[in-house]
């Protein structure tokens, strides 16, 4: 994770350095720092914690300097304190780093042997001392070339030197780096967001490159050294003001926004006066295409295993789903009728990204399913197609989710149509249920009381479990991961018929239990389920849809009625209640809803 930026211009750069730190909060909020090059001195700040404590210290240390560097850092090496905060600097040369040098503990040894003395726990000070040291015997360019082949692992660097007051030096390997084009100025940033507010004149780094930023300038090389041409990309200039307004929290707002970012969504890609959906242009005939995998991580991962759901029961294709981080590791038997297809609100997530990478190196067909439209994993897909839910803020994703399911399930509807699994009548019938999807997530929304009654007793909980069956159970886990990631409270989610073969062990008096039961197929059985975790003392707070046939069972705690739609799209409506549970628990706690421990926005270090 970390978020890097770099400025090199003819007026001060400080203040913009922490504009642009603070647009990159998403990828790690463990501390801050910033390093200006002011008359042959490196200058530096660094705060544990947010921006906001970085910019509290500038006011009373003014950083001075044309040229600098800043980074938020999500820590990997080192607890998250002041001293491991980057930048990094020996007398000579300041670095910034994200990802993860896998070879730092025997660099570090030799560096040791030779005299260097480390002051932080981080991977990232090898390549200061690296830097330092080969600078001895080398000139600027061969230094950058050899220390970059030393490094084992992934990394995006920032580097600046104390005697060169317009020269940044960027470099990539595995992780994302920009470069962006200004007047008088340029910039090195982590993605083309953190740069928005100063340009839409974007150049990406690829993997192994290397580049030499100066105001007017930027050269970029290969890992030989060899110069590169580079495409300039013109991105949206449109800088998203997305602020909280009335909302104490941006989840909040987010979850409360779901019924327009559907509607949007569901506009973008439906005909409404046909009932056709707008997908054109995929670029592979579905004859040709026998299996489907679908890959990701977390929620998009939760996302994908709902649509493996509804791949089987629209389609006659063969589906899997893997996690990013378990599928780029694993002997893959690539096959030419497979399409791969990568969910990802940020589309930077470092792992979905190298999966991605291995098929595309495979020569497979990739598609990709984002938010953020200019990400690296937006680019390298074969096929794009975004969720149109606007900027997700809060850590924990909620629009996002249903964003990712909304538009697998668009999609998964034009495949059965092309694949004549699904006839004109019935596709068309689907459609216009749909169409009314935001109107019954936004009543679903309104069972808001009870949640905040249930959600007092989860969030005192020891542990708690979430239970469903079919399609509801991809909900299960996602409810279960939303409580654990807000609220600290252990929270498994399981398939209900499982819970006989081992989790009913846990199942003590008292125990929040959610059970995820509408009325469709696998109802009865859930139901069954359910008793047999109130029989062990459990305390159920049942989830089902509005029906006029009562719950039969007895002894329940509580129960919520979503609105009720065709069993498809249950699993959005009964999503509803989850996040608002894990949300009620995390307030009652008093813990950073936006913003919880130990996490980031955006995953970009494997
Ligand atoms: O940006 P991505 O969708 O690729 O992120 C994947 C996960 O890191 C993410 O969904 C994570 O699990 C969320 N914090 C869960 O709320």
């Amino acid at each position: 994770m970390c978020g890097i930026i770099g400025i090199t211009s003819n007026k001060p750069v400080s203040s913009a350095i922490i504009n642009s730190l603070r647009k990159l909060e998403y990828r790690g909020y463990d501390s801050a720092g910033i390093a200006t090059i002011d008359n042959g001195f490196i200058n530096e700040i660094k705060s544990e914690g947010r921006v906001d404590n970085l910019e509290k210290n500038l006011v009373t240390k003014s950083l001075k300097g044309t040229l600098g560097i800043g980074h938020v850092r999500w820590a990997t090496h080192g607890i998250p304190n002041t001293v491991n905060a980057h930048p990094h600097s020996s007398e000579t040369v300041s670095v910034v780093h994200n990802g993860i040098i896998e070879n730092s503990t025997i660099l570090k040894k030799l560096l040791i042997k030779k005299g260097h003395k480390f002051k932080s726990q981080t991977d990232t000070e090898v390549i200061v001392h690296l830097i330092t040291e080969y600078l001895k015997e080398n000139n600027l360019k061969d230094t950058i070339i050899k220390v970059l082949k030393q490094l084992h692992g992934s990394f995006a660097l920032g580097i600046i030197f104390k005697d060169q007051s317009d020269l940044i030096v960027g470099a990539r390997r595995g992780s994302p780096l920009a470069v962006g084009y200004g007047p008088n100025e340029n910039y090195l940033g982590s993605d083309s967001y953190a740069l928005k507010s100063m340009t839409n004149k974007i150049s990406y780094l690829d993997d192994g490159e290397f580049c030499l930023l100066k105001k007017n300038n930027v050269e970029f090389f290969n890992e030989n050294g060899i110069k590169v041409n580079k495409k300039v990309l013109h991105v949206s200039s449109q800088e998203e003001n997305y602020e909280k307004g009335d909302f104490k929290h941006f989840m909040a707002k987010e979850i409360e926004e779901q019924p327009i970012t559907i509607k949007n969504c569901v506009k973008e890609y439906i005909d409404n006066i046909n009932n056709e959906i707008n997908i054109y242009n995929i670029p592979w005939k579905f004859d040709n295409i026998s299996s489907v995998v679908l890959i990701g991580c977390g929620t998009a991962y939760h996302s994908c295993l709902m649509a493996k759901y509804w791949f089987e029961e629209l389609t006659s294709l063969n589906v899997s789903t893997d996690i990013a981080s378990e599928f780029r590791y694993r002997k893959n038997r690539f096959k030419e009728d497979t399409l791969y297809i990568f969910v990802s609100q940020s589309g930077e997530t470092a792992d979905t990204y190298a999966a991605l990478d291995l098929c595309n190196k495979n020569k497979m067909k990739t598609c990709s399913i984002v938010n953020v439209i200019e990400s690296s994993i937006a680019r390298d897909a074969n096929f794009v197609l975004p969720i149109h839910c606007g900027p997700e803020v809060g850590v924990a994703s909620t629009k996002a989710f249903l964003g990712q399911m909304l538009v697998l399930y668009i999609f998964i509807l034009k495949i059965s149509s092309l694949t004549n699994d699904l006839d004109k009548k019935n596709l068309t019938n689907k459609i216009k249920d749909l169409k009314l999807l935001p109107k019954l997530v936004q009543e679903t929304l309104l069972t808001e009381d009870k949640i905040r009654m249930s959600a007092d007793t989860f969030s005192e909980a020891k542990g708690s479990m979430f239970l469903g069956r079919g399609f509801s159970y991809p909900i299960a886990l996602e409810g279960a991961l939303k409580l654990k990631e807000l609220s600290y409270v252990h929270a498994e989610g399981y398939p209900a018929g499982e819970m006989k073969h081992g989790p009913l062990a846990l199942i003590e008096d008292g125990m929040p239990v959610v059970v995820l039961a509408p009325r469709d197929n696998y109802y009865k059985k859930t139901i069954s389920n359910m008793q047999e975790v109130i029989a062990r003392g459990a305390k159920v707070l049942l989830i089902t849809n509005k029906s006029t046939d009562e719950v039969v069972s007895e002894n329940i705690w509580q129960t919520i009625e979503v609105e009720n739609s065709n069993y498809d799209l249950i699993p959005f409506l009964l999503t509803i209640p989850l996040q608002k549970l894990a949300y009620y628990s995390a307030l009652k706690k008093g813990y950073d809803i936006d913003k919880p421990r130990n996490l980031a926005k955006s995953v970009t270090v494997e």
